[in-house]
């Protein structure tokens, strides 16, 4: 069949000044992860690659560019998950590496377990030979600048920030050759946040969630919130329960809207190919390479 990839960079009120930088990180994500699925590669190939391109582009908040915690530290979430086999991989609270989605695939890959967290995740990863890095190749100055306030004023994320302020957490969801669905999801998590938090994003089922019956989904936003409705696989069972696959995304947002006030977005890829987006932010950024149609985008959505 021919493969899709979609991808996003966050769904916030992106200012008029980084529109541009984040249509092209979500176009250039795209584009690297379509041009390895039309030669043969994986979904889960693909996924990864989408996703170290934009941890590795330092307007979003993920890998370099991720948010400073209260302690001052980058702590970074991320997961993968392959829809043949329903297997996953996640990291949580990771310091000091670049690409934590890598990390995550070689858990899911190469260990019985699912998840590490802190000290042990970043033990695994050097066990596995991924390079340590310092603090401040991860920090970005417009996260410094947001920390020395954090220090003066002590005030937290409210819930008009959420829409307001960054919240560029990243993910892929594709379809390769074989059929194979695949997605990752990859955040620096929530500015001011207390050290150790976790979020939504490396957690199966609230941050990413794919299955070769159905289709595949990725976060982002509000990560208490998205946590307690489960976003991506409440997604994924209104596509099994036969809505198309904007109507899950939309049908998925609504409930993060309805059932607990919460903010985000979220991209799917379903078994036939089709990619759709959805959020309640005031806007997301995405882009994508849909087999079937033909079509592809890179854009902010209003
Ligand atoms: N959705 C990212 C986070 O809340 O950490």
């Amino acid at each position: 069949m021919k493969p899709s990839i979609i991808v996003h960079g966050g769904a916030w009120d992106i200012p008029v000044e980084q529109v541009d930088a984040h249509i092209k990180g979500c176009g250039h994500a795209a584009q690297t992860a379509n041009d390895l699925l039309v030669r043969g590669a994986s979904a889960v190939d693909a996924v990864e690659s989408a996703v170290m391109v934009m941890e590795d582009d330092p307007i979003f908040d993920a890998g370099r560019g991720s948010v400073l915690n209260q302690s001052g530290q980058v702590e970074m979430d991320a997961i993968i998950m392959e829809g043949s086999t329903l297997r996953s991989g996640a990291v949580a609270a990771l310091r000091h590496i670049k690409n934590p989605v890598k990390v995550a695939r070689r858990l899911m890959e190469d260990t019985q377990f699912s998840m590490l967290a802190g000290d042990g995740a970043l033990k695994f990863a050097l066990s596995k030979g991924f390079d340590e890095c310092s603090e401040e190749d991860l920090l970005v100055g417009r996260e410094l600048e947001d920390y020395k306030v954090f220090l003066k004023t002590g005030v937290l994320q409210t819930r008009e920030e959420f829409s307001g302020h960054p919240l560029d957490t990243v993910g892929a969801c594709a379809i390769d050759k074989e059929g194979h669905l695949a997605c990752a999801t990859s955040t620096g998590g929530i500015r001011r946040k207390l050290a150790g938090r976790v979020g939504d994003s490396p957690i199966v089922g609230a941050g990413a969630y794919a299955d070769d019956a159905i289709g595949a989904a990725s976060s982002t936003g509000w990560g208490e919130k998205i946590m307690a409705v489960v976003l991506a696989k409440t997604a994924i069972d209104l596509l099994k329960q036969g809505n198309d696959v904007f109507g899950a995304c939309e049908g998925s947002i609504d409930t993060l809207a309805r059932r607990v006030d919460g903010l985000g977005g979220l991209i799917m890829v379903d078994r036939h190919g089709r990619v759709g987006y959805h959020h309640n932010t005031p806007k997301m950024a995405y882009a994508y390479s849909e087999g079937p149609s033909g079509e592809n985008r890179a854009a902010i959505r209003r």
